[in-house]
């Protein structure tokens, strides 16, 4: 673990990151802070140095990485081109939570894009995480630095948790901002596609591209949108089931003990009074008033949840406009559908 708490943006390399770099160029998987979540890198064109990424995650081969860059002229050796629609969001959007998925370079690994044509990019807002890609002097994969299926990590102790002994090292930032995964958005098409949404939200996008350049997975069948390998994959899944309950939580909760369930209870600060009396457990995902704090902190608490002794985890919903679309995505995907 090395701690790097305090770079600042536009700091040279410490020695912490020079010698994660090193890592990186010695075949290694290297786990680092985003302004989303952490992330395991490794060089993106050493094929057995992204096999580590694999292993350490225990992630099937076929759910592609995202490629990390520190400077906009990566972009030239990883894209076949650049599409208009793509150049417009980088402008727009980079370095940010934002994924583009362009046509890739031949020359970029089937082992980074599970096979597929094309290859996902994005450049962090993250002092740390830039200053690592760009002390490592190559394109970085690197996807969510948790075991697979384990909520992504906002936290160095989260990676520690899940990935102690597995991979090099842990570059510690303190805690990811925004605590949700990028925005994936697929360019290749004629209208770009939102694959997941996250930090940068359709609003902002269409805001950029026009309303009627922009669709989102949902609006197409499964079957439909082969290129989004991840979402055949159960995702953030905490141990115990998780349950999404619209209304009537109170219902729900004197139902489960009822069934002689420990009930734990994921709400916002507003309904604490009413519902911590009655759970086994209550968890305050923060004020409904600010979304981006519950964002935030919402994979730290689904460990929380997690790690404690409940049978059974209810948790409130939210509007899907902003960034509540983001929240209740993995949220639905964390529920499976209950
Ligand atoms: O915020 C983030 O995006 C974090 C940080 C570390 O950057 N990374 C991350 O990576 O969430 P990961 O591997 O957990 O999620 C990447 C998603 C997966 O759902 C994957 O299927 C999709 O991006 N993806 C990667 N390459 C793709 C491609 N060529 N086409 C479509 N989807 C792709
Ligand atoms: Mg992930």
């Amino acid at each position: 673990l090395w701690n790097v708490d305090n770079l600042k943006e536009g700091e040279s390399a410490s020695p912490a990151i020079i010698e994660a770099g090193l890592c990186i160029n010695r075949g290694e998987a290297v786990a680092f802070p985003t302004e989303t979540v952490y992330g395991l890198g490794a060089d993106a064109a050493n094929d057995k140095a992204v096999d580590e990424i694999f292993a350490a995650k225990g992630r099937p081969g076929d759910n592609p990485l995202i490629v990390h860059i520190g400077k906009l002229e990566q972009w030239q050796d990883l894209a076949s081109y650049v599409p208009d629609m793509a150049q417009k969001l980088a402008t727009s959007f980079w370095p940010g939570p934002l994924t583009l998925v362009v046509p890739k370079k031949q020359t970029v690994s089937e082992k980074v894009t599970a096979g597929l044509s094309s290859v996902a990019v994005r450049m962090p807002d993250h002092a740390v995480a830039r200053a690592l890609i760009n002390a490592a002097g190559v394109p970085v994969a690197a996807p969510s630095a948790n075991r697979s299926g384990r909520p992504s990590p906002t936290k160095a102790e989260h990676v520690q948790y899940d990935l102690d002994g597995r991979i090099a090292g842990i570059l510690n930032g303190g805690d990811a901002g925004y605590g949700l995964e990028s925005t994936v958005v697929d360019c290749t098409g004629e209208k770009a596609v939102i694959l997941r949404p996250g930090g940068i939200t359709k609003e902002q996008i269409e805001s950029v591209l026009g309303v009627n350049q922009v669709q989102q997975t949902s609006t197409i069948r499964e079957e439909e949108a082969p290129k989004a390998p991840g979402m055949k994959y159960r995702h953030y899944a905490p141990s115990s089931p998780l349950v999404l309950v619209d209304d009537h939580m109170e219902n729900y909760i004197e139902k489960e003990r009822q069934a002689g369930k420990k009930v734990g209870v994921l709400a916002v600060e507003e309904n604490k009074n009413t519902f911590q009396p009655l759970a086994h457990l209550f968890i305050s995902l923060g004020s409904v008033e600010n979304l981006e704090d519950i964002a935030a902190h919402l994979y730290h608490n689904l460990r929380i949840a997690d790690q404690s002794d409940v049978d059974i985890i209810l948790c409130e919903t939210f509007l899907k406009r902003g960034i509540g679309t983001a929240i209740m995505n993995r949220l639905e995907k964390a529920a499976s559908g209950s």
